[in-house]
């Protein structure tokens, strides 16, 4: 157990949490949140052990290593996720709790959150997968500063939470790590569930959210859209995957919100938009539009550059179907 706590504790103060979700007014919990909730469990239950399930766990662990992981990893922490994936779960993905997650090393650092790579394998078996950790810090962010108008859509009640996140305080600060944490999340399940091209979200626990990899088995992370040089039919093969996945978006009212080709992975010729805390609801929010604009500019502009012709990545055009798809045409 001791372990384990030391594990958390690294996680980023993950050990705040429950007083975290305290603050959290019921009211500003995105829809997909809320909605988990609904099933009775209370707040903050939901994926976690009981003393029962301890004990089989502990049995199964020792079972499976005479040792315990090796030094510098820890056992899979699926069993204490705050918030887990939509089920059925993927067929590729490790729920056995004695396994081992492995950290294989840092996939991009950030100003607001670091990306790394972690195995997560069963010992003495085949069993394993690939899987991208998206670590939020609890830093200045500038993201929150600078786009509170993501914000403006949904909101923020609890005064004490406002007050902490303005106070800067190392609480407050986490706290807005962890908003962004839970968005993200949410935005994901969400996105997944309607079959749109993102990675899966695996698990959240506090700022740290557990997605599926995108790349190669090797750990060869899937390259950004904006490092390759298409072809002209590979080209127009990837503008048909984006229409389509903003379709998606806009039939239910959204648009990504710092969309560009920065946060369009490719992997095997398929298109997936990761980088989603800002999800934007394009009627509640009051900038909505201009967010929804601002997304189509940016990657018709990458296009244009690419070589597909400006009549056809024509911002205007595309953001008249978003919207027309999203009724607000
Ligand atoms: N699921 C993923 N699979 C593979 N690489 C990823 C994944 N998520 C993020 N990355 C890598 O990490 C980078 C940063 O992730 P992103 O979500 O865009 O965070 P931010 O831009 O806020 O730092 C991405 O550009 C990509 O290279
Ligand atoms: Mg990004």
């Amino acid at each position: 157990m001791r372990k384990r706590d030391s594990e958390r504790l690294r996680l980023g103060g993950v050990r705040d949490i429950e007083s975290l979700y305290e603050l959290y007014d019921e009211a500003d919990l995105p829809a997909a949140e809320r909605m988990r909730r609904d099933d009775g469990t209370p707040p903050g239950t939901r994926g976690r052990l009981t003393q029962q399930a301890r004990a089989r766990l502990a049995q199964e662990r020792e079972a499976a290593s005479d040792d315990g992981p090796p030094e510098g990893d820890h056992w899979s922490t699926w069993g204490d996720a705050d918030e887990r994936g939509p089920e059925p779960y993927p067929s590729w993905l490790v729920t056995a709790l004695a396994a081992v997650d492995y950290e294989l090393g840092v996939l991009k650092t950030g100003k607001e959150a670091d990306v790394f790579l972690l195995e997560r394998a069963l010992p003495g078996t085949d069993q394993a997968c690939l899987m991208a950790a998206k670590r939020y810090r609890s830093g200045d962010h500038r993201l929150f500063h600078r786009d509170a108008g993501y914000l403006e859509g949904r909101r923020v009640r609890a005064s004490r939470e406002m007050r902490a996140m303005e106070s800067r305080t190392h609480f407050g600060r986490n706290l807005i790590a962890q908003r962004w944490a839970v968005a993200e999340f949410a935005a994901l399940r969400e996105l997944w569930a309607a079959g749109a091209p993102v990675p899966y979200p695996v698990q959240r626990i506090g700022t740290e959210l557990l997605l599926e990899f995108i790349g190669d088995a090797d750990g060869t992370a899937a390259p950004r859209l904006v490092q390759l040089r298409p072809d002209p039919h590979e080209l127009g093969d990837l503008w048909r995957q984006l229409i389509e996945a903003l379709v998606i978006l806009a039939r239910r009212g959204q648009t990504h919100g710092d969309l560009s080709a920065y946060n369009l992975l490719v992997h095997g010729g398929e298109l997936v938009l990761i980088d989603l805390p800002q999800l934007v609801d394009v009627v509640a929010n009051p900038q909505g539009r201009a967010f929804l604009h601002r997304d189509v500019r940016a990657v018709c502009a990458w296009f244009v550059s690419r070589g597909l012709p400006g009549h056809v990545a024509d911002p205007d055009a595309v953001a008249a179907l978003l919207l027309g798809e999203a009724r607000l045409g």
